[in-house]
């Protein structure tokens, strides 16, 4: 008989896979669940090389969905600081607390979708990955492979139906988390969006989109709207070398992080808020950065020697301003201010 698509990647895999800190070795035990579903939350719309760092030092202090239950929710939010989505890390909480006081976590798809935050494609992985339970498990990689190995040219969005009904088929009943696994190192290390090495490729013989020519058109991918720009301010306020830091409301944008005090720009209403304080602002300068659904121009002003603003914050350190788990947009906003 032929060998099957999950024959030829899992034998690929047992010779190629990644050493990955969150990975067991294809063949032994699977990995804590706790560290699939960390490594699986982190690893969402983040690369590899970003999340190695995160992974271990999560790890680190929190050896433990149980530790991690406990945790206040402001030092997990400043330990995700960089890693962007910060809704990750309060869902992250969330289901860690509800993971310790149901005794564990539960062990099948179905009731992992169950946990606060977890996804379609999250609770298939940890599924698959850290209970062996078949699960189909898609996520971008998976989404480019399978499209080129059965030539489905309709574009995504609409594409996800074709192309997941062709990842279960092929998704073996044994060891399904590391065929899940081997498609994501196959499309990260030789199906490659741009330029695919399929020379390298174990599934070259059994693929559609090499047989027809040009593997690399697929996915087609609906063209992306640009992104609407949005202007706003942020305020640095210093004071006897501390600077004037606020924790952000709850739910909205890089809710719950530490920031700058800004003028609302990521309000609906937009930048329509006061400055914190009176007086003659200095611009340090222009800090551009893109966000899933928007890119911001924000403006950096500073001001020495003001008056404490109404309302909550904290005075901080300058020279301690890296421990102050600021995320990405406002720690190049204090970087321009410290560069200046
Ligand atoms: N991307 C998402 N999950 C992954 C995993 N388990 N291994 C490698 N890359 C991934």
């Amino acid at each position: 008989m032929a060998a099957t698509v999950s024959d030829i990647l899992l034998t690929w895999y047992d010779a190629h896979a990644r050493d990955l800190p969150w990975r067991a070795p294809p063949g032994t035990p699977a990995p804590e669940p706790y560290r699939v579903w960390l490594s699986e939350v982190m690893l969402q719309q983040t690369t590899v090389v970003a999340v190695k760092p995160y992974f271990e030092a999560f790890t680190a202090r929190w050896p433990t969905v149980e530790a991690l239950a406990a945790a206040p929710e402001e030092d997990v939010m400043a330990a995700w600081a960089g890693l962007g989505y910060y809704s990750r890390a309060r869902n992250l909480v969330k289901a860690a607390r509800a993971v310790a006081e149901r005794g564990g976590f539960p062990q099948t798809e179905v009731e992992l979708r169950e946990l606060p935050g977890l996804g379609a494609y999250t609770a298939a992985a940890v599924a698959a990955i850290a209970f062996g339970e078949r699960a189909v498990v898609v996520d971008a990689n998976v989404e480019r492979v399978v499209s080129r190995l059965f030539a489905i040219d309709e574009p995504l969005p609409g594409a996800r139906k074709p192309i997941r009904a062709a990842a279960d088929a092929i998704t073996p009943d044994e060891r399904a988390g590391d065929f899940a696994q081997a498609m994501m190192d196959l499309g990260s290390s030789i199906c490659t969006a741009r330029d695919p090495k399929c020379l390298l490729c174990p599934l070259s013989q059994v693929c559609k989109g090499r047989e027809l020519g040009d593997p690399a058109r697929l996915p087609v991918k609906a063209p992306k709207k640009a992104k609407p720009v949005r202007q706003g301010r942020a305020f640095w306020i210093e004071r006897e070398g501390q600077v004037w830091l606020v924790r952000r409301e709850g739910k909205g944008m890089l809710g719950g992080m530490r920031a700058l005090p800004d003028d609302g720009w990521s309000a609906r209403g937009d930048g329509s808020q006061e400055a914190p304080v009176a007086g003659e602002w200095d611009r340090a300068g222009l800090v551009r950065h893109t966000f899933s659904h928007f890119a911001l121009e924000l403006s950096v002003e500073v001001q020495r020697s003001a008056a404490q603003p109404d309302g909550a914050g904290e005075w901080w350190d300058v020279a301690a301003i890296d421990e102050a788990g600021l995320p990405t947009l406002f720690a190049k906003a204090a970087r321009l201010v410290l560069a200046g």
